[in-house]
């Protein structure tokens, strides 16, 4: 589940042109729905250029932030700057905010160019200029041959072009996508992440996006930010949300985890040890934490970082026998449910080099597994 970010790494390569950090300011941001709190407390710098994912499940509250830096809905608390401009009580067609909508949302009876015009008109630009605008948009999402299709005679990618073409036709200061890549079928859709990625780079455009598919944020976005029931939970880039959760809701909701909840037994400078019913002896962990002996503490590892062997490991600490109940085959790795004798299951990711690989494991085979001591990441909230 990690692999998007190593599959696609020419796509974030201009992650590090952060020149105004503060480019747009999210300042204590609460929204209530009568009594009902949809977003609450949300602070976020976010630099110029950035692209920008809120990721988190249905109903987090994703949508609602991102209606009120478009101004369609008004925060309750809290106070939204642009490029040094409050926001709170500029209208919609005031700002210098757009808003990507999904395919659907091209108007069917307009041409493609027409509908890439449609914003640069409303500006008021004048002719020649919308129509330079116009042609440059076109060539960048490479629909110039289809200028004169209407909406229905084009596919859904090439929609989805359109209706970005139409989106930053206006230059605006701030894009915002909500799903963008809903519409699309999954090959299409991550062709269309890095299309979109490109153009948006190559525009130096800041962008936000929502979305509640991991992988599309971990693909596209420069940073993340994870929310959960209105609040924002963890900031960071891809890898840091992927390698370096901070509590065991990020832990969990990015990619498949395995999670220990136990004791903090030995509580060292440079190593911690943590005692959890799900496992006979203390796990050993490679760097010290800032905790107490007999704190709570979950140590999370990821399936691809468990090793899985026929022979017991030399290894002192850090592993344990199991049987294998599952496999599940994806074609360039399976995963391993491996039962424990306290009951519990844990996977392990095998990456199938050799095309035969997967058969040196089978169903109710014993098997040990064991991890390096800096594999996983001790959670204390
Ligand atoms: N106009 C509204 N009136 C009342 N409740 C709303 C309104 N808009 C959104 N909500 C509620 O706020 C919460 C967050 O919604 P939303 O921002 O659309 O979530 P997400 O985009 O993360 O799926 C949901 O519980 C939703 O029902
Ligand atoms: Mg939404």
């Amino acid at each position: 589940m990690n692999q998007q970010s190593t599959e696609n790494p020419a796509v974030k390569s201009a992650s590090d042109t952060a020149s105004q950090d503060d480019y747009l300011v999210i300042e204590n941001v609460r929204k209530l729905f009568d009594d009902f709190v949809a977003v609450d407390d949300v602070s976020l710098n976010i630099r110029k250029g950035e692209i920008f994912a809120l990721l988190g499940a249905s109903g987090c509250g994703k949508s609602t932030l991102l209606r009120m830096l478009a101004g369609f809905e008004k925060p309750s608390a809290g106070r939204i700057i642009l490029d040094g401009q409050v926001l709170n009580n500029i209208a919609p067609y005031d700002q210098s905010v757009n808003m990507m909508f999904q395919s659907y949302a091209l108007f069917p009876h307009m041409t493609v160019e027409q509908n890439v015009a449609f914003g640069p008109k409303q500006k008021n630009m004048p002719k020649a200029e919308v129509a330079r605008r116009v042609e440059e948009m076109l060539a960048l999402v490479q629909m110039e041959s289809m200028a004169k299709r209407k909406p229905h005679q084009l596919s859904g990618g090439q929609q989805q072009r359109v209706a970005l073409a139409r989106a930053v036709a206006t230059s605006p200061k701030l894009l915002l996508l909500d799903e963008p890549m809903a519409a699309l079928d999954k090959k299409l859709r991550s062709q269309m992440q890095i299309e979109l990625v490109n153009i948006v780079e190559r525009l130096n455009v800041t962008c936000i996006m929502v979305t509640h598919d991991q992988e599309e944020a971990m693909t596209m976005a420069h940073r993340v930010a994870v929310m959960d029931a209105g609040k924002i939970r963890q900031i960071g880039t891809p890898d840091e949300i992927y390698e370096q959760p901070s509590c065991r809701y990020t832990a969990g909701f990015i990619g498949s985890v395995n999670m220990f909840e136990g004791k903090v037994d030995e509580d060292e400078k440079d190593y911690v040890t943590i005692r959890t019913p799900d496992l006979e002896t203390p796990i050993y962990v490679g760097h010290g934490i800032t905790g107490y002996d007999g704190m709570k503490a979950a140590f999370a590892i990821r399936p691809e970082k468990m090793h899985i062997s026929k022979d017991e490991p030399e290894q002192k600490y850090n592993k344990v026998q199991g049987v294998i109940e599952e496999i599940a085959y994806f074609g360039s790795h399976s995963v391993y449910h491996v039962r424990l004798p306290s009951g519990v299951e844990v996977l392990c990711n095998f990456v199938n080099m050799r095309r035969w690989d997967s058969e040196s494991y089978t169903w109710n085979d014993k098997v040990w597994l064991s991890w390096d001591d800096n594999a996983g990441v001790v959670l204390t909230s």
